[in-house]
């Protein structure tokens, strides 16, 4: 089934002054909207094209013959997700069930935060940061290109977009400075929560 481009969640504008127009317009509707476009050229017809995307990435990954497939599915559904991740006036800290699992996890928010931002600065090239469940644990990973935590049987919890085309115009070569927007201003704690909730 064709995967659809979601529209961003808020308008192009509602990040700033953390993130610009410019950069979600080039994001969302270049970047973003290539990876479905390619995605869905490359599996229309095929057997998998009868799939969803996520069967679809958990399929093929770690088949070398796919990996331009694989690129595009994984690069199509993080995206996705990631707009989702954020909101306007966003950041702060989670409460209820989530920040109490992530006090029972990490010890304190505080030292989460230390790790999710190691984690984004310290991935080398393009790649992911995130916050997962594993076997019913939190713990933060990273990820290099388009790989995701579906195909580790980790469900994704919160991502943060670390390639350089999420922050280079706003940011130039800063990455730790998005790292800490995102983290202070822009994450929605409510859709990490739903995700927990519905895990
Ligand atoms: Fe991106």
């Amino acid at each position: 089934m064709a995967y659809e481009l979601p529209p961003l969640p808020y308008d192009y504008t509602a990040l700033e002054p953390s993130i610009s127009k410019s950069t979600l317009e080039f994001h969302h509707d270049k970047h973003h909207a290539a990876y479905v476009s390619k995605y869905n050229d490359a599996v229309k017809g095929t057997e998998l094209d009868k799939k969803s995307i996520e069967e679809v990435i958990k399929e093929i990954a770690g088949n070398s013959d796919k990996q331009g497939l694989f690129n595009n599915a994984a690069q199509a559904w993080n995206h996705t997700f990631y707009w989702q991740c954020m909101k306007p006036n966003g950041g702060g800290t989670p409460t209820g069930s989530l920040a109490k699992k992530i006090d029972a996890d990490f010890g304190s928010f505080d030292k989460f935060v230390e790790e999710f931002k190691s984690a984004g600065a310290t991935q080398f090239g393009s790649g992911w940061a995130w916050l997962v469940l594993d076997n019913d644990t939190l713990k933060v990973t990273k990820t290099l290109n388009a790989d995701n935590p579906l195909t580790s049987g980790q469900i994704p919890l919160l991502t943060m977009d670390v390639w350089e085309h999420a922050y280079y115009l706003d940011f130039q070569n800063k990455r730790p400075a998005y790292i800490d927007e995102f983290i202070g201003k822009l994450v929605n704690w409510d859709f990490v929560s739903e995700n927990m909730a519905a895990a």
